[in-house]
């Protein structure tokens, strides 16, 4: 066991909501994988915190969402009526095959490699412009003015958010990220989280009827299409699902971006490196994935018994919630201190992006997006420096890992 692991060996194994778990959650991880690698939680959940078992569950046809019956088992029988979990209850996220496979089939097509790789001269558009806004400053904060704008105007862009409407998304509070978190939500943050659904829901119709009339070349379009011809979903999955990927289309890669950045900046000789050698800006990319994952968790039901996972017996309809962060700093696979940022690491494959049926669409996306805002950053603003490196503050959320402001100059 490491020094870092025994300096939190009083504090319960798992609590991801305490301060200093979202501060800084890997020696947690470090005692749950040596200590108790399937762990089981007050709430009854397991915890899975190796490698192996984190992309084992994810990709194992013996475990599912179950959305309904596992919310109805964590909230009573009452919570499908509350508009936000109602609403979550469409996102193909949550949802099996065959629901799954039929909602992920009509948006597949907009996020291929190819359809993305089309978006790079405007993605750098995009980072040149908001690196103009901002130059003659000499201070911004790499949140709010940097990273955040990117994968907004891109979202809003695919989705065909006419212009005009978006400046309410730039200052939009980005509250949502509890919805993810396994410590279930109190009253007030449902009441919370249903008032921003109804909101949303609000909006994006009035948006389909627009559309409805004035088609264009974007995925409301395609969808709204979709919603006519008949059987291939119905208003509500499809409002759900424009919800979904507006918000997993910013809310995690900003913090790409934004703990990449950090990530950088705590480790000068890397830094340096990149600056020197752009060329290994791809590998860096995944590596800033791996390191510091914007997403931490993500889970999945056993649909039957699973005799061994890990050495415990998992019931049906039992919950395994998967640690992506962890499994990514598992020294079983990154035996060279996983703890440590490498930019020419070799042989990197983050579990960041999920696994299986679910693996994440946006990937590709989030990818190039990162690439060409820290790219362009680095060498627009080579003298940037971040004001504290050491004591960033935080968002208060745990599967969405990310920091509330980066204060930099230059
Ligand atoms: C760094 C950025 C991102 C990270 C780390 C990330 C992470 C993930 C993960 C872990 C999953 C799988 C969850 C599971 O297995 O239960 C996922 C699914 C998904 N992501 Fe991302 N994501 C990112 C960016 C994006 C972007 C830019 C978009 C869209 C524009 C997007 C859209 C989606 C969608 C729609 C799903 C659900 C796919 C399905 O259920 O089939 N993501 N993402």
């Amino acid at each position: 066991m490491n020094e870092q692991v025994q300096s939190v060996a009083s504090d319960p194994l798992f609590n991801p909501l305490a301060p200093d778990f979202i501060r800084n959650p890997y020696p947690h991880y470090d005692r749950l994988r040596t200590i108790d690698p399937i762990h089981v939680t007050p709430f009854g959940q397991f915890v899975a915190s190796r490698h192996a078992e984190v992309s084992l569950v994810m990709r194992d046809k013996r475990f599912g969402k179950d959305f309904v019956e596992r919310t109805t088992r964590r909230y009573g029988p009452d919570i499908m009526k509350e508009p936000v979990f109602r609403s979550m209850g469409h996102w193909m996220l949550q949802a099996d095959p065959p629901d799954h496979t039929r909602l992920r089939g009509l948006v597949v097509k907009a996020f291929t490699a190819r359809r993305v790789e089309d978006m790079r001269p405007r993605i750098q558009e995009i980072v040149d412009q908001t690196i103009d806004a901002v130059i003659d400053r000499g201070q911004m904060d790499l949140i709010e003015d940097f990273a955040f704008r990117l994968p907004v105007t891109i979202i809003c862009e695919m989705l065909g958010i006419p212009e005009d409407h978006r400046e309410v998304f730039y200052k939009s509070s980005r509250d949502g990220g509890r919805l993810l978190d396994p410590v279930p939500m109190t009253p007030e943050e449902i009441a919370k989280g249903n008032a921003a659904t109804t909101m949303a829901q609000m909006y994006f119709q009035q948006l389909f009827e627009l559309r409805r009339r004035n088609p264009g070349d974007d995925l409301i379009t395609q969808l709204v299409q979709a919603e006519e011809d008949g059987n291939k979903l119905t208003n509500e999955e499809l409002t759900a699902n424009i919800i979904l990927l507006f918000g997993a289309g910013h809310e995690t890669t900003v913090n790409l971006i934004g703990n990449g950045l950090l990530a950088l900046h705590r480790n000068p000789d890397q830094l340096a490196l990149l600056k020197a050698r752009p060329d290994l800006m791809v590998g860096a990319i995944e590596e800033f994935l791996r390191y510091d994952s914007s997403v931490q968790m993500t889970g999945r039901v056993a649909l039957e018994e699973i005799d061994d996972l890990g050495g415990k017996t998992i019931p049906k309809g039992e919950t395994v919630l998967c640690l992506l962060g962890s499994a990514n700093h598992d020294p079983a696979v990154y035996p060279d201190h996983p703890e440590r940022l490498d930019i020419t690491r070799p042989n990197v494959r983050p579990l960041s992006f999920g696994g299986g049926i679910h693996f994440c669409l946006g990937a590709q996306l989030a990818r190039i997006e990162a690439e060409v805002a820290i790219a362009t950053l680095l060498r627009r603003l080579p003298d940037l420096r971040i004001d504290d490196v050491e004591n960033p503050e935080w968002r208060p959320t745990f599967v969405l890992r990310g920091l509330k402001c980066l204060p930099a100059s230059w």
